[in-house]
């Protein structure tokens, strides 16, 4: 199956969140959040223990919910409060709770041994911090397609190109090497193209009025958020690798939560050094980036579809595969790992 338990995923913006059941698939796992009246943000599983009917499908009483089918109730520590007609309540009458954290409008969900739910392994960045950074929450895109593939296609700057010729890329880079470093969590793919036409993206946002230098670096951190440090500047400024901050730089950052073997929702945010407290903007790069991740999906669904049928021979590889390579052995690993200690 491939999934990393050990880790936290990202179950979507805290704003999505209120007092109500919320039912979500995660690592093929059904679960149900509701917002308690202090405020805290809880998931349980979502199954009764009794006839095994979800709780969603049931009421919140309070910050109880209450089984609709013969009305067991649980509190938000999965611990069961009442049984109709009943006064003993048994200690197998519980549901499993999952640890839930909120941090910058976004909600993670540990969906492996308990007592490993560290939140400083919480995904974080010095920018979600910095003021002249403008954050952004964009939205969740929903993809028939197995994890691995939609996390890999996060390390693999050369479809740009060909996948996003109109928003993203453009011809002028189609063979220029990929670079990448593989050693470290996150694993990375870079390349710059250097003095051509800003691509659309930086056409809207950059008022270049000449050719640029642009640049795709790919972070993949283990399991599967990725950010992509893109941006421009001016030719003539001719860039150093590490002055990326001197340009227009923008952070595209995608949280995959696998939902089955064949689904992944691809929570998206961004953020920027430029257009900083300008909503309109945002509102305009969620309209560009919505185009972009659309063709990704299309490539992964028609991928994922082809993967089902019968294969008579492996797919082969070649030079822009050393990140995704790594990527998948680096997964296999945590999996394995993951199931000797269960
Ligand atoms: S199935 Fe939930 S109380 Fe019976
Ligand atoms: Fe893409």
């Amino acid at each position: 199956m491939e999934f990393v338990f050990d880790a936290w995923y990202v179950a979507g913006w805290s704003r999505n969140f209120q007092h109500e059941l919320v039912p979500q698939t995660i690592l093929e796992q059904n679960l149900v959040f509701f917002r308690q009246n202090d405020d805290k943000l809880v998931a349980l599983e979502d199954r009764c223990p009794h006839r095994l009917l979800p709780l969603s499908k049931g009421n919140l009483v309070g910050d109880n919910v209450e089984c609709g089918y013969h009305g067991m109730t649980f509190d938000g520590n999965g611990k069961c409060v009442r049984i109709p007609a009943q006064d003993n309540l048994p200690p197998s009458a519980y549901v499993d709770t999952y640890p839930v954290e909120e941090r910058h409008g976004i909600v993670w969900v540990w969906m492996g041994i308990k007592e490993k739910a560290d939140p400083n392994l919480i995904f974080n960045m010095d920018e979600f911090k910095d003021s002249s950074w403008h954050k952004h929450l964009g939205d969740a895109l929903h993809i028939k397609a197995h994890y691995l593939n939609v996390a890999e296609n996060l390390v693999d700057p050369a479809h740009v190109s060909f996948v996003h010729p109109t928003t993203l890329g453009s011809a002028a880079s189609q063979d220029v090497p990929v670079e990448v470093s593989t050693t470290d969590d996150p694993i990375a793919a870079w390349r710059w193209i250097r003095n051509a036409p800003p691509v659309g993206f930086f056409q809207k946002f950059g008022s270049f009025s000449g050719n640029v230098d642009r640049w795709h670096y790919y972070y993949l951190h283990l399991p599967s958020t990725a950010v992509i440090d893109f941006g421009s500047a001016a030719s003539d400024l001719q860039l150093k690798e590490d002055e990326r901050h001197k340009g227009v730089r923008i952070f595209a950052i995608h949280f995959v939560t696998p939902v089955t073997r064949d689904y992944t929702i691809d929570h998206w945010m961004h953020m920027r050094n430029a257009a900083v407290g300008n909503d309109d903007a945002s509102k305009q790069i969620d309209d560009l980036f919505r185009i972009a991740f659309e063709e990704d999906k299309e490539i992964l669904e028609a991928i994922h579809k082809e993967e089902q049928r019968q294969q008579t021979r492996a797919p082969i590889r070649i030079a822009i595969d050393r990140a995704p390579l790594v990527y998948r052995k680096r997964i296999k690993e945590l999996v394995n790992l993951g199931s000797q200690q269960r």
